[in-house]
């Protein structure tokens, strides 16, 4: 599947409403974009497609939605105050600040030429500098009440683990699932929703005995890749990448990335990591191990045992396998595979060749006269019919126009165009077209109700 042109995505996003920028009618800000109308429906399919595969076909993981204001202490434990870090380079001429690692392809906004090709003398040394954002908490601002905005969502899963257990009686292999909101200040931002600052992840920790967690790694790896190609997304467009030891995070032991050919090139969709006992180890350290300043230790040590029993009674500490995929990437991901340009006698024809249960509208029924009574009657019951039946968007097309409103939802990725017509009203029969085939079948009411269930 060959790279799609990243501005025709774009333009198509804001054309039919996927996605904006934010604040647009402000000049807009970067690293923000909002999801419009359609944008959302997309993204919540694909947020509820890794739920339903995540969580309710498997009999092992349960779900949480934690909070994502976080007190320092969590991310202190964790390793992120400390190593969440970019290195960040300043330009002393015309103070532009640049990762170190992107300086190709990042341009000085004087010489608009790559920074590299910039005097090398006017450029600092790399310094760290720490992606996570932090926000005042409460009604005093002295420096010491703040939260930090998670940067993953894993790390509430981790302080969540005792809760869990004790709550479902769990034993491992399990895991605990979570999606929502991260937040990153990236210096270096890229490719319209690509890296952003505020983005969605999908995060599982997967908790298994210490010894088993190379295989349960491979598992998830196979796992996840078998998602990714049910969504539509061809396996000629995805790669894995075993992270080299220099580049791992520093709770991983092992990662594979599931690498996708975005129109900007072959980057990161999904991570697969083995986090070993980092996370659960960390947050169950006591106090005095970890050496907490006397601010912090006011607000309280997580010093609950973040551990299990196995059969012999003995404590152990679970290993975690952390599969975490960006909604944000998914959605770039699986709009460009879905993206088609086709020549029909002449005429250009978009086509969003979405996988059905994605498809932000699922059907569209279509009077084929404008306000004529007893046609729209009928559609908006059919409409009515269909919504009730759950499986997502139906939507009336008042508009008159036939051949208008099947472009508009060949380009949005409706997977079915249902007109009315005299006929329907005399026989109850209705005029189907498939928006992949274009090919139009006459059927019953009752026929496209099957026909809508089976497609859904
Ligand atoms: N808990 C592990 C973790 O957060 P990560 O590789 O930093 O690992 C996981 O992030 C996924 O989150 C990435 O594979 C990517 O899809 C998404 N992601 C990370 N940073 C992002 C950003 N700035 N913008 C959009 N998506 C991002």
């Amino acid at each position: 599947m060959p790279a799609k042109n990243i501005d025709e995505l774009i333009a198509l996003c804001k054309r039919r409403g996927f996605i904006f920028q934010s604040s647009e009618i402000y000049g807009g800000t970067q690293g923000l974009y909002d999801y419009g109308p359609l944008g959302v429906e997309l993204k919540n399919n694909i947020k509820n497609s890794w739920w339903k595969s995540i969580v309710y076909e498997r009999d092992d993981v349960e779900g949480l939605d934690a909070s994502i204001l976080t007190k320092p202490v969590v991310l202190k434990h964790s390793g992120h105050e400390e190593t969440f870090t970019d290195p960040l380079i300043d330009c002393k001429k015309c103070n532009g600040r640049w990762r170190a690692d992107h300086l190709e392809s990042s341009s000085c906004s004087l010489t608009k030429k790559s920074v590299v090709d910039c005097n090398k003398k006017d450029l600092t040394d790399a310094r760290p500098f720490n992606l996570m954002f932090k926000t005042n908490m409460g009604p005093i601002d002295d420096g010491s009440s703040f939260a930090y905005l998670r940067p993953e969502t894993a790390q509430q899963i981790f302080t969540n683990f005792k809760n869990v257990v004790d709550s479902t009686s769990r034993m491992v292999p399990f895991g605990i699932a979570q999606m929502g909101k991260a937040f990153r200040n990236e210096i270096t931002l890229k490719s319209f929703i690509f890296r952003v600052r505020e983005f969605e992840q999908m995060e599982l920790e997967y908790f298994v005995k210490p010894g088993e967690d190379e295989k349960s790694h491979k598992d998830w790896v196979e796992t996840r890749l078998e998602w990714w190609t049910e969504q539509g997304v061809s396996k000629d467009s995805l790669e894995l990448y075993d992270v080299p030891s220099d580049e791992l995070a520093h709770y991983s032991k092992a990662t594979v990335d599931i690498m996708y050919k975005f129109p900007h090139g072959l980057e990161e969709l999904e991570g697969i990591a083995n986090r070993t006992d980092f996370d659960l180890g960390s947050h169950s350290k006591d106090q005095d191990q970890l050496k907490l300043t006397a601010k912090v230790a006011e607000n309280k040590n997580s010093n609950s045992k973040l551990a299990l029993q196995d059969e012999g009674n003995k404590w152990f500490v679970p290993f975690v396998i952390e599969p975490s995929a960006g909604v944000d990437r998914a959605f770039l991901a699986i709009l460009n595979e879905s993206y088609f340009v086709e020549d029909i006698d002449g005429k250009e024809r978009v086509v969003l060749k979405l996988k059905p249960h994605l498809s932000p509208i699922k059907a569209a029924v279509i009077p084929l006269k404008k306000n004529d009574k007893n046609l729209v009657t009928m559609a908006k019951n059919i409409k009515n019919t269909l919504q009730k039946l759950g499986m997502g968007r139906v939507l009336l097309e008042n508009s008159g126009n036939i051949g208008k409103n099947y472009r508009r939802h060949d380009e949005v990725g409706t997977p079915i165009c249902i007109t009315v017509d005299f006929e329907s009203l005399e026989n109850e029969t209705i005029t189907v077209r498939d928006r992949d085939s274009m090919e139009q079948k006459r059927m019953s009411v009752d026929e496209v109700v099957n026909y809508f269930k089976e497609t859904f």
